[in-house]
C-alpha cells in the first residue's frame, strides 16, 4: 500500500521533531562484558550478527524485490526482514472483514527461502488506520481490533518471530502517559493488555513486542512510561515478551544512557530488539555505538535498520541507512560489520528464570485426565470501569487428542448482560449462557490454549470468580 504523502510528510515531520530532542554526546566507550569468537569473522551482516546469537534485520518493501540489485543486496546481507507497509492495517484489512495479504506473502515466502527471522509489524497502530476503523463505536471497535489481530495472525501463524503487537501507544513529551488514539479514547487504557493477551491467545509461539520511537533515552518520561507498562504487565502475567526500541536517530547517534536503558529493561525479564535504526547522515561512530549498546546486553536478541538503500529510506534526504542510492556499502557498513564480528554478550540458556515450585499442589485432579480431548475453562477480568467490565476466559486443552471443536458454559449473574463476545459465538443452554468457538480457534493441540473475551456494560461490578465448565468435540 503506498503511503499517502500527508501521511509520510507527517511521519517525517515527527521524526525532525525526535531528532532534534535527542542528546549530542554518545558515550565514547561502552565496555563489552565477554566476546564470542572472533577467529573467523564473517563478511556479511547476517552472519557477523549470528556469531554472538543475534539477528541483522532490513525493512523491506514488496514492490522493490523485483530490482535485482536490491533484492541481491537484501538476499545476501541480512538474515531477517521486516515488511516496511505491507503488515499494516490499511495494507491487510482496508475495508473490514477483507483481508488481504499478497504484499505480506511475497515479502515471507522471500524470507522463507532466504531462512530470514521475520518480524510481523503491526497490529495495533494508529497511523496507517483505514478510516473504518475511526468511526466505530466503542464494542464495535474491540470487536474489530479482536478480529483483526486474530485474522493476521492466524494467516501467518508460525512463520513471525516476533510480532509488533502495540505500535506506539505512549506520548511525545512530558506526560509519560499513553497518547490519544481512537483505540486509547474509546477503549481506554486496557487496550493494550486486551491486545497483548488476544495475541497470545492466537500464536503463543511468537514473541509479542511491544514497539515505540524516543523511549532510547532512559530518563526520558516517555521511557519512563513504557518501563512501568512493562513492569505491571510482568507482575501481573500479561503476556508480553519484548519490547522494540525503534532508533531513528539524529547524526549523533543513541543518547548515552541507550545502553542502560536496553538494560533495565531486559531486567523485567523482556527481550528487547532494535526495530528501525537509522542514523541521519550515518556516522559510523553513531552506528557502531548503537549496535555495540545491542551486543553488550544479554537479552538484546537483535537489529533491523529500517530500509535497504537510501534510494528508499522514508528518510532519504537523511542518507540514514548502510547503503547508498547505487547500493555501495558506505562506512557505516563497515563499521557494524566489525562491531558484530567483535562479538557480543550472550547468556547460554541454563538456568530456569523461576525456580521450580518447593509444595507439590495441594488439591490433586480427581479424576487425571487419561485419554482423548479434554478442556478447561478459567476467568480473568482484565479491566473494569464505573460503567461495566471485562472478561477474558482461557480455555485449555488438557487430553492426550487435539480439541477440534468447544463449549463453554457458565451462570451469569442476573442483570449482567454481556454486550460483546469476541473470539466466540454467545448462546444459551437452559439458564446458563454459553461461548462456542469459532470457525478460526476451535483446533486446540493438546496443552495449547486459546481465549475469547466478553464486555458487560451495565455498570455492575465483576464477580470475582465464576464456575466455567468447558465441553469438547
Ligand atoms: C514508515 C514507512 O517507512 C513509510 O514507508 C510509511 O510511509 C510510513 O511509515 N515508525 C514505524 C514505521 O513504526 O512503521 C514507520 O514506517 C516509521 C516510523
Amino acid at each position: 500500500m503506498p503511503p499517502t504523502g500527508g501521511s509520510l510528510a507527517r511521519r517525517r515531520s515527527r521524526v525532525r521533531t525526535a531528532v532534534t530532542a535527542l542528546t549530542a554526546t554518545v558515550a565514547a566507550t561502552i565496555g563489552l562484558v565477554s566476546l564470542a569468537g572472533t577467529a573467523n569473522a564473517a563478511n556479511t551482516l547476517g552472519a557477523a550478527a549470528a556469531s554472538s546469537g543475534r539477528y541483522f534485520g532490513a525493512a523491506v518493501a514488496a514492490n522493490h524485490l523485483g530490482e535485482s540489485q536490491y533484492a541481491a543486496t537484501f538476499d545476501t546481507e541480512f538474515n531477517a526482514v521486516t515488511p516496511e507497509n505491507e503488515m499494516k492495517w490499511d495494507a491487510t484489512e482496508r475495508s473490514r472483514g477483507s483481508f488481504s495479504f499478497g504484499a505480506a506473502d511475497q515479502i515471507v515466502s522471500n524470507a522463507q527461502a532466504h531462512g530470514m527471522k521475520i518480524r510481523g509489524h503491526t497490529l495495533v497502530w494508529h497511523n496507517q488506520l483505514p478510516g473504518w476503523v475511526s468511526n466505530l463505536s466503542a464494542s464495535d471497535l474491540q470487536s474489530a481490533m479482536d478480529n483483526h489481530i486474530t485474522q493476521v495472525m492466524t494467516h501467518f501463524k508460525g512463520k513471525i518471530y516476533a510480532w509488533d503487537v502495540v505500535n506506539e501507544a505512549f506520548a511525545d513529551g512530558g506526560s509519560g502517559q499513553h497518547r490519544s488514539s481512537p483505540f486509547q479514547d474509546k477503549l481506554g487504557n486496557g487496550f493494550i493488555e486486551h491486545a497483548f493477551r488476544t495475541a497470545h491467545s492466537v500464536d503463543s509461539n511468537a514473541k509479542l513486542c511491544y514497539n515505540d520511537y524516543n523511549i532510547e533515552n532512559w530518563t526520558d518520561a516517555k521511557t519512563q512510561g513504557v518501563y512501568n507498562m512493562v513492569k505491571d504487565f510482568k507482575s501481573r502475567g500479561v503476556p508480553i515478551d519484548c519490547v522494540g526500541f525503534q532508533s531513528h536517530f539524529g547524526s549523533s547517534g543513541p543518547p548515552s544512557s541507550f545502553q542502560t536503558t536496553l538494560s533495565n529493561f531486559a531486567a523485567l525479564g523482556v527481550d528487547v530488539q532494535l526495530t528501525e535504526l537509522d542514523i541521519a547522515q550515518a556516522p559510523a561512530t553513531a552506528y557502531t555505538n548503537t549496535v555495540k549498546a545491542c551486543l553488550s546486553v544479554a537479552r538484546c536478541t537483535g537489529i533491523t535498520v529500517w530500509g535497504v538503500t537510501d534510494k528508499y529510506s522514508w528518510r532519504s534526504g537523511d542518507n540514514p541507512l548502510l547503503f547508498d542510492g547505487s547500493y555501495n556499502k558506505k562506512a557505516a557498513y563497515t563499521a557494524v560489520l566489525n562491531a558484530l564480528n567483535a562479538g557480543g554478550v550472550t547468556t547460554p540458556p541454563t538456568t530456569p528464570s523461576t525456580s521450580p515450585p518447593t509444595t507439590p499442589p495441594t488439591t490433586p485432579p480427581t479424576t487425571p485426565p487419561t485419554s482423548g480431548p479434554l478442556c478447561t475453562a478459567s476467568y480473568a477480568v482484565t479491566n473494569s470501569w464505573a460503567g461495566g467490565y471485562q472478561v477474558d476466559v482461557t480455555v485449555k486443552s488438557t487430553g492426550t487428542a487435539a480439541l477440534s471443536a468447544w463449549t463453554v458454559s457458565w451462570s451469569q449473574p442476573t442483570g449482567q448482560t454481556i454486550s460483546q463476545m469476541w473470539n466466540a459465538v454467545q448462546g444459551t443452554s437452559g439458564a446458563l449462557t454459553t461461548a462456542h468457538n469459532t470457525s478460526y480457534n476451535g483446533s486446540v493441540a493438546p496443552g495449547a490454549t486459546t481465549s475469547f473475551g466478553y464486555l458487560v456494560d451495565t455498570g455492575q461490578t465483576p464477580p470475582s470468580a465464576l464456575q466455567l465448565s468447558c465441553t469438547f468435540t
